[in-house]
């Protein structure tokens, strides 16, 4: 193990910088002077805590941030280094344009920023940066009773092993359930998993071997980052705009490098909320069949539509059998049963099933059978009409207060389903990872964008999920955003005076 450098600095405890952009400017100084070397390795962030007697998230947040920037590369298992391309007058990194992040680099670079975002679970803290809509929407009655009916009704049955496809009448009703969104399956097609995200790594384990390359959005759901670590494979990021991934950038990516798979989320993407156009739809199913490229769809917002006109998912237009759909009564019904699925045809769904065997045997059966009795008894669907009205007015109470609260410069789309505003922050203040910890001192929590890039960071973004708030409370929280942003900016520009006098 080699040695870890020695930091040395003076802080300024009474001043009104905060500790951790302290510590960011005389790193960040030390690694242009040249006296912190590429490679250098950093000491652990308790250690230097220790040393230099302030908090660890000081430490944590400091080395995040310079991470982003491209300054600092983190190695799993091994530390923090000084990265090895870094210039003197670089400020972010510029990785190249095709190359996939080496997957070392991917692993974990993320992990002190996520580690972060677990401080916003604390009492008084108004978060929007989970994933998922809040415990008010689950429908505990339900299935209270739906359980209860299915031991009733199957016994011991429903306490055994299942076949690894899925419990048949929920095949079929998954079957009948897709079709009213336009797509055509037997029951055959479908296979039941334990939620999207098991859904989305079967596909991968199936599919993608380790060492090779899957495309996505750029910026891209975060479990499909963690997959890609676990599983060893390399995830590129396409330039994505309000209409989703680019064609033709993922054209040219592809003409250069096919890759084994490419991943996206068509309606109400996470985390950006953008929605693919219907002719953006078929230009992307027509140019994955020309070069015999799997597109795994993710459709688990699908259903998460308030405003506009209804598009039919990417599987409801491939006449070819190129496009993998998966999704799960997750987030439309409740996360906790774990149920999910896959529509995919052939020889996918033959090796899928093997796969879905290796990994757990079959989804749960009480579980899978409580989810049919609620989707035959239609809870499902009054569940998605009273949580989308209700989701329709926390998107304009969000849209209102971020008009009333966040700075000029900031802006956002208005999204016309599921559940997230993303957020740009003005470039001429904090960014989201700086702005973090003041932020929850002050009593609101976000998701920070970062954390969603596969490839080019932009340390401007976030994520803010209105749909688990009351209107009050997402007014509350914007304001304290708002006002922690103008706080961190004004500090900023005194500096900067001070600086230049
Ligand atoms: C886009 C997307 N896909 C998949 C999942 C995983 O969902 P599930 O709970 O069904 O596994 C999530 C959860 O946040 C998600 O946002």
């Amino acid at each position: 193990m080699f040695n870890a450098a020695q930091l040395s600095m003076a802080l300024d405890r009474d001043g009104e910088e905060p500790i951790y952009r302290q510590l960011i400017r005389h790193i960040r100084a030390q690694i242009e002077s040249g006296s912190l070397p590429s490679g250098a390795r950093l000491p652990a962030s308790r250690e230097l805590a220790d040393q230099l007697n302030i908090s660890r998230i000081s430490v944590v947040n400091a080395y995040a941030e310079l991470r982003s920037e491209g300054y600092l590369s983190a190695h799993a298992g091994r530390g923090t280094f000084v990265a090895r391309d870094v210039t003197p007058d670089r400020a972010l990194p510029e990785p190249s344009k095709h190359a996939p992040q080496p997957l070392k680099e991917q692993l974990n670079s993320d992990r002190p920023l996520r580690e972060m975002m677990r401080l916003a679970r604390q009492p008084g803290v108004i978060n929007f940066g989970q994933g998922a809509p809040s415990p008010e929407f689950f429908p505990v009655a339900t299935l209270r009773d739906a359980i209860n009916h299915v031991l009733e009704r199957d016994g011991a049955k429903a306490l055994g092993y299942e076949m690894p496809e899925g419990y048949p009448p929920l095949r079929a009703a998954i079957r009948d359930y897709v079709s009213a969104l336009g797509i055509r399956c037997t029951t055959n097609d479908v296979l039941v998993t334990g939620g999207t995200q098991q859904a989305l790594d079967l596909v991968i384990q199936a599919l993608v071997g380790e060492g090779e390359t899957i495309v996505t959005e750029e910026p891209t759901y975060i479990g499909i980052l963690d997959i890609a670590r676990t599983r060893r494979i390399n995830v590129h990021g396409i330039p994505s705009d309000h209409e989703g991934m680019r064609i033709d950038l993922l054209e040219q990516y592809i003409m250069e490098r096919p890759p084994r798979l490419i991943y996206v989320m068509p309606s109400f993407q996470n985390p950006s909320g953008s929605v693919m156009p219907l002719n953006r739809r078929r230009q992307l199913i027509n140019l994955a069949q020309q070069y015999h490229i799997p597109i795994l769809e993710d459709g688990v917002y699908h259903e998460f539509r308030y405003e506009g006109e209804h598009i039919p998912p990417l599987r409801a237009l491939d006449d070819y059998g190129v496009v993998i759909h998966a999704s799960g009564f997750t987030k439309m019904l409740l996360p906790g049963l774990r149920i999910g699925y896959i529509i995919s045809d052939g020889k996918h769904h033959q090796r899928l099933v093997r796969v879905k065997q290796a990994a757990d045997i079959s989804t749960p059966g009480l579980n899978q059978r409580a989810i049919h009795l609620m989707l035959e008894r239609g809870i499902m669907a009054q569940q998605l009409e009273r949580n989308n009205r209700e989701f329709f007015r926390r998107r304009n109470a969000a849209v209102e207060a971020a008009q009333r609260h966040f700075p000029p410069g900031a802006h956002w789309r208005v999204p016309q389903g599921g559940l997230y505003l993303w957020v740009r922050l003005p470039s001429n203040g904090p960014t989201a990872a700086e702005l973090y910890i003041p932020a929850i001192q002050k009593g609101v929590g976000y998701a920070i964008g970062n954390v969603f890039y596969p490839s080019h960071p932009d340390p401007y973004v976030m994520r803010l999920n209105y749909g688990a708030h009351r209107p009050a409370d997402i007014d509350l929280g914007f304001k304290r955003l708002g006002e922690v942003w103008r706080e961190l900016s004004h500090s900023y520009s005194d500096i900067e005076r001070q600086l230049v006098l």
